[in-house]
């Protein structure tokens, strides 16, 4: 191959750059040229197919820095649908005119599911992106336990998980993390940090939402922060334990620090931020609001009185509050581990399509032996036997359910990814960087500017 193309697809995380760069520069050693699909499939929706050459004379663009998060090339959530077997054709015919042999879509499970049409047509293959770390298994044969029932329901069919027959193990996971997922986390626990601090003072109980849908691993991972519960979506809410939870905590220590992953679901599997429902264009539901949900049930279980006998407050709704990170969890400086591995992916995507491997997934193994490495792992063997790909969950043996913590296991599979996952560079760069005067004298200079300047089009 002598082109090759890349696109970002889905939310954006903040080690896309990192991602795009491992590609450009393994393909420069490679002696390939790099196009960048500007906005993910949204470029090849567009009969003009704006795009940018991102290697020149086999340079990276000085704009591709992996410091920086978000992407060059621009991300939307766009989708193919795999139905949609003529705008595939379309896309093949455009990338065609382009002289791209192969493509490179950076993204999650959602683009993987809509990539799969585009794989019949063209060698395409994944790099993982998501900070929500849903993308892989937990075990090879995972995808096979999903059961399917018609439902009145739209799709009008549900999804349901039979037993494990499997003995799980650390080591057996398909892409045991994905690029992204150690910033998120980092982020999230300095957010627990900070609140904690206010609400000791103020003796307050705080409900901290983080970002992750139906997966509870950022959640998991924000115990470095040390809250005291974390409710995860995998885990349905047990009210009564919670409720007696959080006053053997506030007795105690006049403050509780609690974080829910925006995902988690009552009894009847509900999930409680469901309150604005809409979907992004790949069927994703958009969770919002989880946190106030759980704020108002606490607020009448545990009612005024509680809190008034204690002298700490006045009501329920003066002492609960909740705070959503939210946006920032995705964005800026990519810690160490994630440029890092994201680089290492990026190239492995080159290697892969080089190889003319098709339909595969660039993957980050984990073994006591070798520690991290990299693999490819056939696309297909992720679906479901409908050609479904499931988002991730926590397994279960990752969570205590009763002490609303990591497990043993829990956290034995944070402590392969985070304790060396700050670099001494991030640190430097928040002493250079944070207060810089130029910071102050000079507005700020989006990468979009100048890679504007770059983009070409088909006609
Ligand atoms: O999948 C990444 C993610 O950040 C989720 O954790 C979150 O639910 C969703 O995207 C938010 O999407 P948007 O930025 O479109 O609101």
């Amino acid at each position: 191959m002598k082109r090759i193309g890349i696109l970002t697809a889905g939310g954006d995380t903040p080690a896309l750059n990192a991602t795009i760069h491992g590609a450009v520069v393994r393909a420069n050693e490679l002696k390939v040229e790099v196009y960048g699909l500007i906005k993910g499939f949204n470029s090849l929706f567009n009969p003009r197919v704006p795009h940018v050459h991102l290697n020149p004379l086999f340079q990276p663009i000085p704009e591709l820095d992996p410091t920086i998060g978000g992407t060059i090339i621009g991300a939307s959530r766009t989708y193919l649908s795999p139905e949609n077997h003529d705008a595939t054709k379309t896309f093949v015919e455009r990338l065609h005119r382009l002289k791209i042999e192969g493509l490179i879509c950076v993204g999650g499970d959602g683009t993987l599911n809509g990539m799969q049409p585009l794989t019949e047509l063209l060698p395409v293959v994944l790099a993982p992106k998501t900070i929500d770390n849903d993308l892989g298994l937990n075990y090879r044969s995972e995808p096979d336990e999903w059961q399917r029932k018609s439902s009145d329901k739209a799709p009008g069919h549900a999804y349901q998980r039979l037993s494990s027959q499997t003995v799980f193990d650390l080591e057996r996971m398909i892409n045991f993390v994905t690029p992204g997922f150690a910033t998120a986390v980092y982020v999230s626990v300095a957010g627990v940090q900070r609140v904690r601090t206010t609400a000791e003072s103020h003796r307050r109980i705080a409900i901290i939402e983080v970002m992750g849908r139906r997966s509870g691993y950022i959640a998991l991972g924000s115990a470095y922060g040390r809250p005291d519960i974390i409710l995860v979506p995998e885990f349905a809410l047990e009210i009564e334990r919670l409720v007696e939870r959080i006053k053997e905590l506030y007795d105690l220590q006049k403050n509780v620090l609690i974080v829910c992953g925006e995902g988690i679901v009552d009894q009847q599997g509900n999930e409680l931020g469901v309150e604005k429902v809409s979907q992004d264009p790949a069927g994703n539901k958009m969770l919002s609001g989880t946190a106030e949900a759980l704020r108002q049930i606490l607020i009448k279980r545990i009612g005024d009185k509680y809190f008034k006998d204690l002298r700490r407050g006045e009501s329920a709704a003066e002492v609960i509050f909740t705070r959503t990170i939210g946006h920032t969890l995705r964005g800026g400086r990519p810690l160490l581990f994630d440029r890092f591995y994201a680089a290492q992916l990026g190239g492995k995507a080159v290697d892969l399509l080089l190889e003319r491997k098709n339909n595969v997934v660039a993957t980050l193994q984990w073994n006591r032996q070798r520690g991290f490495h990299l693999d490819g792992f056939d696309g297909n063997s992720l679906r479901d036997r409908w050609g479904h790909i499931h988002a991730r969950q926590l397994h279960p043996s990752f969570y205590d359910a009763h002490a609303m913590k990591p497990s043993r296991a829990g956290i034995e599979y944070l402590m392969q990814i985070l304790p060396g996952a700050i670099g001494h560079d991030d640190v430097e760069s928040i002493r250079n960087n944070f207060f810089a005067a130029g910071n102050l004298l000079e507005p700020y200079h989006s990468f979009n500017t100048d890679v504007s300047k770059r983009i070409r089009y088909l006609e």
